[in-house]
Parts: structure tokens; sequence; C-alpha cells
């Protein structure tokens, strides 16, 4: 049943490829130039027209939301918020009528996620469910939604399912974007090209296990770690972080790369890794300096950049290349490395990757 892997949780890193291009087989058509979504009919002007969109999710979910955030303002033109669920809920937020509430949940059955759209619902919010378990409570609970059809996700920690998650947030907003003209024709039609070749390029993210697994061995005695990204890396990063943390026991913060200078660069010293997603794209020339400045304090430096690259290889302790995207769909290829460096370093430390200490795969209690 784990199909020749050693644990479930590096199956599913494994089944991305494929899990991405069956989250994408019948919704995505790029030779016509379409999206289609089964899943978002009666309501889909109620996207197309709504000026406030909220997501509201947990844990890896949350860290979709945060990705599908920056996806949305730049296609669609709308403002967005992401909520923690529990947050969210047991506040007095201000919801008004034709809001759209996206709820984000692998399992379908989080409870803080599920009883946060319930009371949304009765204040006159649509709600668009997008979950991995077909007929769970939050699907039930939803005016519409978007299956992510990633199969069953048995390892614990989120791993095939998140990228499902961005894989469905990414067309949908593309979708909306289209129908509400705030993205152009080319830039659609590049867009769909670009998503129809990202199983291939996470494939090719895949390529680098054995690499990252020997990284692993030189970093697994570290205390804590230290995850930078910007933009659409940021996100990136506190996932990063997340999944060090339940599969290894590891301590480790995500942050924005800028926000450093605020605070926890305090902590560097050359016992502290910090781990870059330093990916080529519109702020990256922001984070070679960000690299820079951990480097100047004898800090190690592990960093995830585009191919080709050849200038933070000279600053960095490790180097792990991943193939270029827009910048965009990136978070998809390069939450890759992040994943086989957490299931690594768990291994060698000799933990049950697939069911870490104290996690449940569904909260269903607050
Ligand atoms: C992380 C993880 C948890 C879940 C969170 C939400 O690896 O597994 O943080 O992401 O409990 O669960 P769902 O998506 O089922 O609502």
């Amino acid at each position: 049943e784990k199909g020749g892997y050693d644990h479930f949780m590096i199956k599913e890193i494994h089944e991305q490829p494929n899990t991405i291009r069956d989250c994408l087989r019948g919704r995505l058509d790029v030779e016509a130039g379409r999206i289609t979504l089964g899943g978002i009919r009666e309501y889909a002007a109620n996207l197309n027209n709504t000026d406030r969109i909220v997501f509201v999710a947990c844990g890896t979910s949350w860290h979709a939301g945060l990705v599908a955030e920056y996806v949305f303002e730049e296609l669609c033109r709308v403002p967005v918020e992401v909520e923690y669920a529990s947050e969210f809920r047991y506040r007095n937020p201000v919801i008004r009528e034709g809001d759209v509430i996206f709820a984000v949940s692998q399992s379908g059955e989080t409870a803080d996620t599920l009883v946060a759209i319930e009371g949304a619902k009765e204040k006159g919010a649509i709600i668009f469910g997008i979950c991995n378990v077909v007929g769970s409570s939050i699907p039930r609970a939803s005016h519409e939604g978007v299956y992510t059809h990633a199969g069953p996700e048995i390892g614990v920690a989120s791993t095939k399912a998140f990228t499902a998650q961005l894989t469905v947030l990414t067309l949908i907003a593309l979708k909306s974007a289209h129908e509400r003209g705030t993205i152009d024709d080319k830039r659609f039609r590049e867009l769909l090209a670009e998503l129809y070749r990202i199983p291939e390029k996470v494939k090719q993210a895949l390529d680098m296990d054995e690499h990252i697994r020997k990284i692993a061995g030189k970093y697994k005695d570290a205390h804590s770690f230290l995850f930078l990204g910007r933009r659409y890396g940021f996100p990136v990063a506190l996932e990063g972080a997340l999944k060090l943390k339940e599969i290894s026991y590891i301590h480790a913060e995500g942050y924005p790369a800028a926000e450093m200078k605020h605070g926890h660069i305090a902590l560097v010293d050359e016992n502290l890794p910090s781990v870059f997603i330093a990916t080529r794209d519109s702020s990256y020339e922001k984070i070679v300096s960000n690299i820079q400045e951990i480097k100047a304090r004898g800090g190690k430096v592990i960093a995830v950049v585009s191919e080709g690259d050849d200038v933070i290889p000279q600053m960095a302790d490790d180097v792990i290349e991943v193939p270029e995207t827009d910048e965009l769909l990136m978070p998809m290829v390069s939450v890759i490395p992040l994943q086989l460096l957490s299931y690594h370093i768990g291994t060698m430390k000799g933990y049950n990757v697939d069911q870490p200490r104290n996690l449940a795969k569904s909260v269903t209690v607050e």
C-alpha cells in the first residue's frame, strides 16, 4: 500500500506530479484557452462581482490561503483577507451580504473551519469549500466548491493536499479574473500553459531528493531553523517551518525575509541555519541582500534557487535548484524541497514521520 516507499509521507510527496495532473484534468484546456469548474456554477456571478474575499482555514490549508491571497489580488484585483478559522469564529468579524468565503480544508472536517463558515453563512456570505475528502462536512455546509482530487492523504503532515489546494485556487482565480476582465487574454493563456507544465516541473524538483537527503544529514542536529521568503516565497517559508516542526520536532520559524531586521536577526549565529526561498522573481535582488545579511553574521544558509542561478550559490552554504516558472505558480514547485528536507531529517532522527506525536489527521475538536 506504500507502493514500494518506506512511508506514506514520501509516497505522497512523490505522487504530486500525478495529483496535480489529476486536479487539472477536465478543468484546464490550454488549447481552447478555457477553465471549466463544475463546482462553481450557480454562484459564479457572486464570486465575479464580490468586492471582498476571505479565506478561512487552519495549518497548512491556511498557508494555501496565504498564497491564494496574493494570486487573487494580483489577478482579480479584489481585496482578500486570510483568517485562522479559530480566530475568525470567536471574534465578531464584519461579514456583509455577498462577501465570498473560501473554506480550505483537506479533511473537510476541521471543527473550527466548519463552525466559522456556518456562522458566516447565516450572515449572508457565499461559501465555497475547497476540500479533498469527498462528501465531508465542509463541502456539505458550503454553497458550492471544488474538490482537490489528491486522493487519500494518509501521512498526518499535509503534502500533496497542499499543492492540490494551490492548483484549485489558482484555477479559480484565473477563471474569475478572465470573467472579470482584470487579466488580458495573452497573460491568461500564458498562465494556463505554464500551469499545465507544473506537474513536470514538480517532477524535476523531486529529482533533487538524494541531494536534499545529503543536506538533511548536514543540518539534522540543529536545534532551530529559520525559513525566509518574500512575496510568493513567504507562505512557502511558513509551510517549510511547519513541516519541519511536525516531522522532525525541530523548532522553526517562518518569516517574510525583510522582517528579520525587526527582531529575529538577533538569533543568527553559526548554529542557526536559515532556509531561503530565493527563486528568481520580482523580489530576487532583495532576497540576495537578505542572504548577505545572514552570511555577514556567520549564519548558515540553505537556499532554494532557480535553475542556473550563479549568484546565490557563491554565497549560500547549500543550494537546491528548482526549475523556473511564473512567480505566481512557484509555490507549487518551491515547497517540494522543503517537504523533502523535513522528511529526511525526521527519518534520520528515527521518528514516525507518518504519525508524528501529538498530531491528528483531522482536528474535529476545538
Ligand atoms: C499540517 C497539517 C495541519 C492541517 C490542519 C488543517 O501538515 O496537517 O496543520 O493542515 O489541521 O487540516 P484540514 O486541511 O484538514 O482542515
